[in-house]
C-alpha cells in the first residue's frame, strides 16, 4: 500500500496580511512542522509527504532556502510549485538550485513512482512565462505538460494515477459555501485541458489542488478533483491518501489537539473546512472503462 500525507499553502515567510480563509498562524510554521512530523512518525506508516504548492509567500532565493532548510522534518517531502513559489524571475532557478530534494529529477514537473500508483506534479502556469507568476491568475497547462502526462500515464496504464496542480480545476461549489456564486471558479480552458486526460484516461483517479485554502471535493467523469485547506490556518489540515489494489482512500485530518499553542477558529468560515462528503471519499477506478 502506498500512503502519503498532502498539504499545501504553508505561505511560509509571510509577514503581515496575506490571502486567507481560516485564523492564520503562518507564524507558528515551524512548530506546526514539527506536529506534522511528530504525527507522521507515530503512526509509522506513511511514504512521503506532497506539499501542493504556496510553499513559501513569496518565491525569493532567501525564502527558499529557509524553507528548505524548515521543511526536512517532513522529508521524504515533494513538492508541486504554486503561484507565491514563482513570484520572481529566477524562483524556479532557486528552487532548482536550492531544493533538488523537493523536486524530483531536477524538474518542475515529475512523477512520483510507487508500486500501487504514479503521482504526478504538473504546476499551473500563470501568465505567459512559464513557471512565473506575476499578478494574473489564469492558471492553465502547457501543451507539453500535457503531453508528457499523456505519455507517462501511457506507461502504466494498469496502475492508478493521480495528478497534483495547484489551481483547482473546478469551482467550491455554491452548496458548500452557501453563497450564490461559485467559488475559485477556473477559467474553461483549464478545466477542459484537465478533462480531456480525465475522459481519455479512466486510470486517472484524482486530481488534487491548493490555492483556494477550502477542502473541496467534486467527482466528475469518475475522477475525484480535491483541493485542501491551508496547513498554516486553523485548525491546521492535511489529507492523507492510501492507494492498494486499484483503489484510493483519501481522509482529512487535523493537528487541532497536538498543537501546543492557543489558536481560535472562525465558526463564520466553517465552510473552509467543507461538508463530510467534502473531506473523505473511496474511489475504485474502472481502469478498463
Ligand atoms: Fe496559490
Amino acid at each position: 500500500m502506498t500512503r502519503f500525507v498532502y498539504s499545501a499553502d504553508t505561505h511560509f515567510g509571510a509577514v503581515g496580511p496575506i490571502y486567507h480563509q481560516q485564523n492564520s498562524y503562518v507564524e507558528r510554521l515551524p512548530e506546526l512542522i514539527d506536529c506534522l512530523a511528530r504525527w507522521i512518525k507515530r503512526r509509522g506508516d506513511i511514504n512521503f509527504v506532497l506539499h501542493g504548492g504556496d510553499m513559501v509567500n513569496a518565491g525569493t532565493a532567501e525564502n527558499i532556502q529557509l524553507a528548505a532548510e524548515g521543511f526536512v522534518p517532513l522529508s521524504p517531502m515533494h513538492l508541486s510549485l504554486g503561484n507565491h513559489d514563482l513570484t520572481e524571475d529566477n524562483s524556479l532557478e532557486a528552487w532548482l538550485s536550492q531544493a533538488p530534494k523537493l523536486l524530483c529529477g531536477g524538474q518542475p514537473d515529475y512523477t512520483i513512482e510507487t508500486e500501487d500508483c504514479a503521482v504526478h506534479i504538473a504546476p499551473t502556469q500563470w501568465c505567459g512565462i512559464p513557471y512565473r507568476w506575476e499578478s494574473e491568475l489564469e492558471p492553465d497547462l502547457l501543451p507539453e505538460q500535457i503531453e508528457r502526462l499523456r505519455r507517462s500515464i501511457e506507461e502504466r496504464s494498469d496502475v492508478l494515477h493521480l495528478l497534483c496542480t495547484h489551481s483547482p480545476v473546478f469551482d467550491v461549489p455554491p452548496a458548500q459555501t452557501g453563497w450564490d456564486d461559485p467559488f475559485h471558479l477556473p477559467p474553461e480552458g483549464f478545466t477542459a485541458s484537465v478533462m480531456s486526460l480525465v475522459n481519455r484516461f479512466p486510470q486517472l483517479g484524482c486530481v488534487m489542488g491548493a490555492h483556494s485554502h477550502v477542502n473541496m471535493h467534486v467527482e466528475e467523469g469518475g475522477c475525484h478533483f480535491v483541493t485542501v485547506s491551508a496547513f498554516s490556518e486553523a485548525p491546521f489540515e492535511f489529507k492523507v491518501f492510501e492507494v492498494a489494489g486499484g483503489e484510493v482512500r483519501m481522509s482529512t485530518r487535523d493537528l487541532a489537539k497536538e498543537v501546543e499553542f492557543e489558536f481560535t477558529y472562525d465558526d463564520t468560515r466553517a465552510y473552509a473546512q467543507g461538508r463530510e462528503c467534502d473531506r473523505s471519499f473511496v474511489c475504485h477506478p474502472n481502469l478498463h472503462r
